[in-house]
């Protein structure tokens, strides 16, 4: 595995100006989530909060129709390449107050060229930009940039599409997420020869699940079954599922948190639902925001209410790895 220190030996600085990142995410393509980040991001600034809106699906940029704005001339792409070397030179207005955002390139870079020391600086700056919240678009697939992106968020979401193939890739990117995040934790080093093996999904040893190496960490030593439970309580990964068209369709969610908890010793919470909106593709089509286009569809509804819930709620979570 690459990457596996560089994200957790930087030091934290005590005092960082960011409140929170909020990361949204999902495995599959085309399931929502810029249409879910654009959105969060501007009922947030709504709030009062200064927020700023990151592209990181590089290569498939496309956050900034979502939010309405041309692309701008400087993307994470001149940050990367050290054109410019300060995170502040690619951030761009945009006509919502309280709202900027960074864009992801969309020329040649892909994601998997971006040297681990430029993904550490960026995260080190992110945490400094002028923002009280920061919220990360992220690409689709579950490549170590991708989850490593969701995993510094101290809010990680997951949106899926009720349908069996999101589903899938759902729980896919879900317990890529968890390996990754227990493989980088620096207290579960002793752990990490079983942590390879049960990421490998047709190993020999029965490792098939996070709890499964639970139980295998419980046999080793108390010391690192302890280490192993906490970094698993820490994790609590969130779900919005999208386009929903059927009453039936919301309960899958529940199925889902079900799923998590029996088969990997997962906590997901279920945020909610969006309805199956034809705002969206209306609003998409006339490359505005839907939350502008639309302000009175249940969808805006619906976005707002989440984000109270997380600002009421979930204030003070840190799921970060950082
Ligand atoms: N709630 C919804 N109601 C109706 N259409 C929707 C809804 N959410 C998303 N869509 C449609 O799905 C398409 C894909 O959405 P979006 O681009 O946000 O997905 P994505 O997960 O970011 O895709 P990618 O992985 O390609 O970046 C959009 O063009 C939009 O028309
Ligand atoms: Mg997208």
């Amino acid at each position: 595995m690459d990457g596996q220190t560089s994200l957790v030996s930087e030091t934290r600085k005590p005092q960082r100006r960011v409140k929170q990142i909020w990361a949204i995410g999902g495995g599959k393509g085309g399931v929502g989530k810029s249409l879910l980040s654009s959105s969060l991001a501007i009922s947030l600034s709504r709030t009062g909060h200064k927020v700023l809106a990151v592209d990181l699906d590089l290569g498939g940029a496309n956050l900034h129709t979502t939010l309405g704005v041309e692309l701008p001339r400087q993307t994470l792409n001149d940050f990367f390449s050290e054109r410019v070397s300060q995170i502040s030179a690619c951030i761009s207005p945009t006509s919502i107050p309280n709202l900027e955002f960074i864009s992801g390139a969309q020329d040649s870079v892909s994601i998997a060229n971006v040297p681990e020391t430029q993904k550490t600086r960026f995260m080190n700056a992110i945490r400094d930009v002028d923002a009280d919240y920061v919220v990360f678009d992220l690409g689709a697939g579950t490549s170590a940039h991708t989850l490593d992106f969701f995993l510094a968020a101290d809010i990680n979401i997951v949106t899926l599409l009720p349908e069996p193939t999101s589903i899938e890739n759902g729980y896919r990117f879900l317990k890529s997420a968890y390996f990754r995040r227990l493989w980088l934790s620096p207290k579960l080093h002793d752990a990490r020869k079983w942590i390879e093996i049960a990421m490998d999904a047709k190993n020999n040893e029965g490792i098939r699940s996070p709890s499964d190496l639970f139980r295998v960490a419980t046999r080793e030593s108390p010391e690192l079954a302890a280490a192993l439970k906490s970094e698993i309580e820490r994790f609590r990964p969130k779900l919005i599922l999208n386009q929903v068209r059927t009453h039936s369709d919301i309960e899958i969610g529940f199925s889902v948190k079900t799923v998590c908890k029996k088969y990997f010793g997962i906590e997901l919470d279920y945020l909610g639902y969006l309805d199956y909106d034809s705002a969206v593709w209306q609003a998409i089509r006339r490359k505005r925001p839907v939350m502008l286009e639309f302000p009175n569809s249940k969808l805006v509804t619906s976005i707002d209410r989440l984000v109270d819930y997380l600002l009421k709620k979930h204030a003070d979570q840190r799921s970060s790895i950082l």
